[in-house]
């Protein structure tokens, strides 16, 4: 691994404790202006100390993201679809690599789908892309999305993760399963990171949490989850807790529960799409 690379994973991945929390705000690549998203400015910029990284596209980067935070970007750069197609596999590499650097990405993220109609095209998008990682010290972070019919348990997550792997992806992201997620985790030989999918209650979602890292993840890339909760920063830090600090169940809500109790609600959900059926 070259030095370059070595230190942009080291900005994604912590290096005290091998972990991340990053924040997935890259939604609106083929939703539009998902709840919680519609004011990025407003909602996420409050979020970015808390986060480890921000994982978003380049257009929602230069237009709410002020170039003064210094979080660390993981810039999703395929897309070139919406969710008024049936099929979401029909993707491609959006952003050039020259754009990637001029950004000052630590990170590339790209969606395979496996199993699903562009199969082909976006594994083949996602070796492309991990050569001109590797050429310019990038990492390359693969999102296992489900394809269509695809059943979303252990097996086929493994499946994905492990060919993201074997491409060369330098952290594979996908979902949690209850049952049998060590075998996703285990079979995978580099970081797994976990969506966070749909919204679930807070607790929910920290148990969620707390079980993926005891079952081999090296953290989270959490989204919806985070963004529209009642208390984004109250979930962020209890997100963090459970992932950096080791915390219990108990005390991540406790952490969540005392930051909502303070009233900093950061969202501004009015008037936002919220057709997330197929992620
Ligand atoms: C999906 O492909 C998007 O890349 C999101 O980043 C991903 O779904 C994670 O966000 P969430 O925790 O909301 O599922």
């Amino acid at each position: 691994m070259s030095w370059g690379l070595a230190n942009r994973l080291s900005r994604i991945i912590r290096p005290e404790d091998g972990r991340t929390v990053m924040l997935a705000v890259d939604h609106g690549y083929f939703l539009g202006p998902t709840s919680g998203l519609e004011c990025p400015t407003a909602s996420v910029v409050p979020l970015a100390p808390y986060a480890d990284t921000l994982m978003l596209t380049r257009g929602m980067l230069r237009t709410c993201i002020p170039s003064t935070v210094d979080t660390p970007i993981v810039l999703r750069v395929s897309g070139a679809n919406s969710v008024l197609d049936d099929d979401l596999s029909n993707e491609t590499i959006i952003t050039d690599i020259e754009e990637v650097i001029r950004l000052n990405a630590a990170g590339m993220a790209l969606s395979i789908f496996v199993g699903a109609p562009h199969q082909h095209q976006t594994i083949a998008n996602l070796a492309t892309l991990i050569d001109l990682g590797e050429r310019y010290g990038i990492p390359v972070i693969a999102v296992t999305a489900v394809g269509k019919d695809m059943v979303r348990d252990a097996r086929y997550l493994s499946l994905a993760s492990r060919i993201a792997a074997e491409m060369g992806a330098h952290i594979v992201k996908t979902y949690y399963v209850e049952e049998d997620f060590e075998r996703v985790t285990g079979t995978c030989p580099v970081p797994v990171v976990m969506a966070g999918g749909k919204k679930i209650p807070e607790r929910e979602a920290l148990e969620m949490t707390y079980n993926a890292m005891q079952r081999g993840a090296a953290g989270v890339d959490m989204g919806r989850n985070i963004f529209q909760s009642d208390s984004p920063i109250g979930m962020i830090e209890a997100v963090r807790a459970i992932v950096h600090g080791g915390a219990s169940v108990d005390d991540a809500f406790a952490v969540y529960a005392d930051e909502k109790a303070k009233g900093g609600a950061v969202t501004a959900t009015a008037g936002g799409l919220a057709d997330d059926r197929k992620i």
